[in-house]
């Protein structure tokens, strides 16, 4: 941070020193923390567009130059040479795991990948066709009650083991919950599996078919985990630290995480991408139409996996998983018409004036889905998946709020209702 520096502000005549801060990358901000106090202003920014929430050291990204770095490590790196557990341990701990470390970690995370069988009565009574995305948010919030005493102070003791913990009994969710929707016995997680193939064994197999986990698929999987886990500020991570710093449960916390998480214009537009490729595909391929109206100010439609808060140009996570996805395709050895469809789609917006003068690039989802397709996962999964890979950094940020002596988050507002007005009784 600098030091000594200030920002001049002049209200009414009287001026005001505002301290700048700076980054560790050079990031500069002006400290409005005693603004009130000082001068009786507080300031709007709806969307928080200009507004530093926090000081953080988990994750950096420049928007302009397309940078994600996870505690100082591209995730161009990680995702090349990483498991999405080392990565986990790297967001947790700040560091990467040596040997032992690792396999502490690891089996920490295997002792606890079983859920209180209890909680299996829970699944019967969500409706048929519930949303994988709320059923896991409803999941996660009820290990609350089995877990009622994972806050602040006991996490100090042992962050370890309640992280494992989550990380891993949510994978344990995720894939019950999906073998509830479709109506299969649940299979359990094995000691001799690693987290990605855990995973995909309790999704995939069946008493009448055996699944056979494939190192392809697992490898690509850690990959898309690794691209999700963490993304400083976004939505959800505010949620999450915004409902952990009244001191909530850990897991209560998460699951509000998980439920900003599942909306169209955060993680759930990775399925909403599919959805719309779908679409384009039964529309004879009419890409300009769905150009059009994506531009057109009269309708809501957008063109999803597109644009973002941060980036103004490639998501770097949209240029793995694209660079990625022909030769996973290949090496599946299968084939998806989407994909073309996408390239073509992105091609023709990248080319239109309407995304280049916004700055509007391809994000995360907009590939993702395709290689989700590939490995086998349902579309109606899509989201969970970006909420497993997510969590990580969800459990990260929470822990460096707690541990920072954080406020409350309890921004102000300006009143334009009303002003004073009496009680009538209707007549
Ligand atoms: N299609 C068409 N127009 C778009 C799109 C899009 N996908 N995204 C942004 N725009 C336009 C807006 O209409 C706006 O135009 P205007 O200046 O003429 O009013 C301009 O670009 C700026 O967009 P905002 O909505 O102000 O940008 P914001 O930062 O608030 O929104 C968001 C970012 C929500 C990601 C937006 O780009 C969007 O809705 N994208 C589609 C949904 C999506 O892919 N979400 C996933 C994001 S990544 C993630 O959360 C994991």
């Amino acid at each position: 941070m600098s030091e000594n520096k200030y920002a001049e502000l002049i209200i009414d005549g009287k001026s005001y020193q505002l301290p700048v801060v700076e980054g560790s990358e050079g990031e500069k901000a002006l400290d409005i923390s005693g603004l009130r106090k000082n001068t009786g202003f507080i300031t709007i920014d709806p969307g928080f567009f200009n507004t530093g929430a926090c000081y953080s050291t988990i994750t950096f990204i420049d928007g302009e130059k397309g940078i994600l770095r996870y505690r100082g490590i591209p995730v161009e790196e990680l995702a090349e040479k990483a498991t999405f557990i080392e990565t986990a341990y790297l967001l947790l701990h700040g560091k990467m795991p040596n040997k032992p470390q690792l396999q502490a970690f690891s089996q920490l995370l295997n002792a606890n990948s079983m859920l209180h069988e209890d909680m299996r009565h829970f699944f019967d009574g969500f409706p048929r066709g519930a949303h994988p995305m709320h059923i896991l948010s409803t999941m996660i919030n009820a290990l609350s009650t089995f877990y009622p005493n994972v806050d602040l102070l006991s996490l100090k003791e042992d962050i370890n083991l309640s992280a494992a913990r989550l990380i891993s009994q949510v994978r344990t969710l995720a894939a019950f919950a999906y073998k509830k929707s479709i109506g299969e016995p649940i299979v359990y997680p094995r000691h001799d599996l690693s987290y990605c193939a855990n995973f995909l064994n309790m999704m995939f197999d069946s008493p009448v078919q055996p699944y056979e986990v494939s190192p392809e698929v697992v490898k690509a999987l850690n990959l898309l985990l690794i691209l999700h886990a963490d993304h400083e500020q976004n939505c959800s991570t505010t949620t999450v630290r915004t409902v952990g710093s009244a001191q909530v449960n850990l897991y209560a916390t998460i699951s509000a995480g998980v439920s900003a998480l599942s909306g169209p214009l955060h993680g759930g537009a990775n399925q909403e991408v599919i959805d719309m490729l779908r679409k384009i595909m039964r529309s004879e391929r009419d890409v300009k139409k769905f150009i059009d109206r994506a531009k057109d100010k009269n309708s809501a439609f957008r063109l999803m996996g597109f644009g973002h808060r941060v980036y103004k140009t490639y998501d770097p996570r949209a240029a793995i998983i694209k660079k990625t996805c022909h030769d996973i395709l290949s090496r599946l050895k299968t084939d998806d018409p989407l994909l073309e469809l996408a390239m073509e789609l992105e091609a023709a917006a990248l080319q239109d004036d309407y995304f280049i003068e916004r700055n509007l690039y391809p994000n995360v989802d907009f590939y993702s889905g395709i290689i989700y397709r590939a490995i086998g996962i349902p579309e109606n999964m899509f989201t969970v998946m970006f909420a497993l890979g997510r969590l990580p950094g969800w459990i990260a940020h929470w822990q460096e709020m707690l541990t920072k002596d954080t406020k409350i988050c309890r921004p102000r507002q300006i009143y334009t209702g009303h002003t004073l007005r009496h009680y009538e009784k209707s007549s």
